[in-house]
């Protein structure tokens, strides 16, 4: 097996490149797959919005051909209870139509990948082109496995981001939206992707290579300012939030004791954040905001976020309403998006079993 070194760094790289993909996503849309995905543990939060589904909404409107894939096998890898997918496979749909995926322009698939068997099957041949030592040395994995805090770690969870591989490739993605702890699995599809050529189809290859697309989103923290946005850390505010229940979370954020508001991320983290999540909803420089609130201290500063992020997301709310009230659509929209996932992926192992000596 060619074995040369997976370079699982490099940001500033992948940043630079990402800018010049946008170009080209901008004048070409038609000729490229959007790919992205989610694992289904829970709704989804004003951070995933703001970080990164309104940047997946703009690639899909550009009229790049998407696929949504939700990822319910990788919920296994790192916990041990699954009652609750089948209820959050349910609810992030919700989400992505609300914020404006719309799955009725013919190229836009939402889709479980536990539906699609020939997705799945595409893994064994990918298991061996990655040795046990690669595996191993994924930082994001390694991460996860220290927050898993399990002592126990199944070998799903070394191996996911093979079938994430998969995921990617089983439709030929060429442009994966991430934020940074997803690069190295981007880099290990990209390997995958090379090496299966290289060895089953050299001169002729299945699989192009896909790239990764880093925005320029920033990281929202949760209303703790502590952390990272995050529902299991208890400081999120949900999209499916109501107006008051926004009201009451923001009451509890968390500021500070100098009643002069200002924009300062390094120094102020809690009121920044809150001061970053009104200018994502306006429109307007955090530091503009900061200077008009002056000295009104924390309770403007709440009030402020508070009318600006229901004003924000006053539509997108009242559609995830309407939305509720049909269960029946939704299931709808996960079958034609299954449907069109199993026809993209018979097709592409059908192709990988021929190359590989496979076919009857
Ligand atoms: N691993 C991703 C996460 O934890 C979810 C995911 C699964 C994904 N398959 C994908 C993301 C394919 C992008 C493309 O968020």
């Amino acid at each position: 097996m060619t074995t040369e070194r997976i370079d699982y760094g490099s940001f500033e790289a992948a940043m630079a490149k990402s800018r010049i993909l946008e170009k080209e996503l901008e004048n070409n849309p038609e000729k490229h797959k959007m790919l992205t995905g989610d694992r289904p543990t829970g709704r989804l939060h004003v951070g995933h919005y703001f970080g990164s589904l309104q940047n997946r909404v703009r690639l899909h409107k550009l009229g790049v051909p998407t696929f949504i894939v939700i990822a319910d096998y990788q919920v296994l890898t790192d916990r041990d209870t699954f009652a609750g997918i089948a209820e959050n496979v349910h609810q992030l749909t919700i989400d992505y139509l609300a914020a404006g995926i719309d799955p009725t322009d013919g190229r836009t698939f939402i889709f479980p990948h536990s539906h699609v068997p020939e997705l799945n099957q595409l893994l064994l041949p990918f298991l061996t082109l990655v040795t046990n030592a690669e595996l191993d040395r994924n930082p994001t994995v390694k991460e996860e496995i220290l927050a898993s805090g399990q002592k126990n770690i199944n070998a799903g969870m070394y191996t996911y981001p093979v079938h994430q591989a998969a995921d990617i490739l089983f439709c030929k993605g060429t442009v994966v939206p991430v934020g940074k702890d997803q690069l190295p699995h981007l880099e290990l599809t990209r390997v995958i992707a090379r090496r299966f050529n290289h060895r089953f189809a050299e001169g002729n290859p299945v699989f192009p290579e896909p790239q990764p697309l880093l925005s320029e989103a920033p990281i929202i923290l949760g209303l703790d300012g502590d952390q990272k946005m995050s529902k299991s850390r208890n400081n999120a505010i949900m999209l499916s939030a109501d107006e008051d229940e926004t009201a009451r979370l923001i009451k509890r954020a968390k500021t500070d004791s100098d009643r002069v508001i200002t924009y300062d991320p390094d120094n102020r983290p809690e009121v920044s954040n809150l001061l970053m999540l009104i200018s994502l909803s306006t429109g307007r420089k955090p530091e503009e905001i900061a200077a008009e609130i002056g000295d009104g201290g924390g309770g403007q500063l709440k009030k402020m976020l508070t009318e600006s992020l229901n004003e924000y997301f006053r539509p997108l709310r009242a559609r995830r309403k309407e939305l509720e009230k049909d269960p029946g659509y939704i299931r709808q929209v996960l079958k034609q998006g299954i449907q069109a996932a199993r026809d993209e992926a018979i097709t592409t192992l059908n192709e990988v079993r021929e190359v590989m000596n496979m076919g009857l």
